[in-house]
């Protein structure tokens, strides 16, 4: 595409502007509104291997490179750390439109939250790190592989009842609306993006989003998507302020859009602050 500088690395014209080339290697991938491009060609060994890591996590394999290229230090760098217990897989997959999945790291057993790519390199990771336990599917739009790594690992898989349309065979369908406790992760139902959609506090202080509420780049900003809300955006209002009794969030981890570290004792100013917003832009 036209807008690529010139150099190494291009996004091709089946890019998705799913934007996870843009959360691994920010300084080199930009945003036209419609799709991706390269915005800087890497100038530094960092930037270089960020550059790779988005080459690997694009979910529609947009980014390429005008010569071989060897990819294994970003193959491998999967499933990366970004937190104590944390980890992002990359590898996103193009059946939940490239949003971004997660590694849980835990003695009483691991947990994926929704799914990356089914591929040999991470499932060999996820091995090294004692397996899967429990798959966590926010909502129905973002299981992708997640029955072969259930499979594969005899993970259990767990969704809510108005999203288990996506996920058949899942183990524990939720049907409340009442939080529920499983190892160290506590579960919320927050529709409206989906009927079903759920959110996961891990050890009170991270918080798996999936696409109910992100970092909006864009605007600068903590929200939900007004125009990825397929139901209800009062609702959607109602199940973020839910979210305000979760006083100790030092992390969001969304699918979509950005993640972002909150300050000590600034989570119930956010979400109150994104309330007062999403009302305004109703
Ligand atoms: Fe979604």
């Amino acid at each position: 595409m036209e807008e690529n500088i010139d150099g190494h690395f291009f996004v091709d014209s089946t890019c998705i502007d799913c934007g996870a080339c843009r959360k691994f290697a920010p300084v080199n991938f930009g945003a036209t509104g419609e799709f991706a491009f390269v915005k800087q060609q890497p100038q530094s060994v960092t930037e270089e291997l960020e550059a790779k890591q988005a080459l690997v996590a694009c979910p529609t394999g947009s980014i390429g490179t005008t010569q071989k290229t060897n990819l294994e230090k970003a193959q491998n760098s999967f499933p990366l750390k970004i937190a104590p217990e944390i980890f992002i897989n990359g590898y996103n997959a193009r059946d939940s439109y490239g949003a971004d999945s997660y590694f849980i790291q835990s003695s009483s057993g691991n947990w994926l939250v929704d799914s990356p790519r089914f591929t040999k390199k991470l499932v060999r990771k996820f091995e090294e790190l004692v397996g899967v336990k429990y798959i966590f599917l926010t909502h129905q739009d973002d299981v992708a592989d997640s029955d072969l790594f259930a499979k594969y690992f005899q993970a259990q898989r767990i969704i809510h009842k108005l999203d288990a349309h996506s996920s058949k065979e899942a183990e524990i369908v939720l049907s409340s609306d009442e939080d529920r406790i499983i190892d160290q992760g506590k579960i919320i139902f927050t529709p409206e993006h989906t009927k079903g959609h759920q959110v996961l506090l891990w050890d009170d202080k991270y918080l798996f989003t999936g696409d109910h509420f992100a970092w909006l780049n864009r605007r600068n900003r903590f929200g939900s998507f007004r125009d990825a809300c397929w139901h209800s955006w009062e609702e959607q209002i109602k199940s973020v302020e839910k979210l305000r009794s979760l006083t100790e969030v030092q992390w969001v981890f969304p699918g979509h859009g950005h993640r972002k570290q909150v300050a000590d004792n600034t989570f119930v100013e956010i979400i109150d602050d994104a309330v007062v917003w999403m009302k305004l832009v109703a």
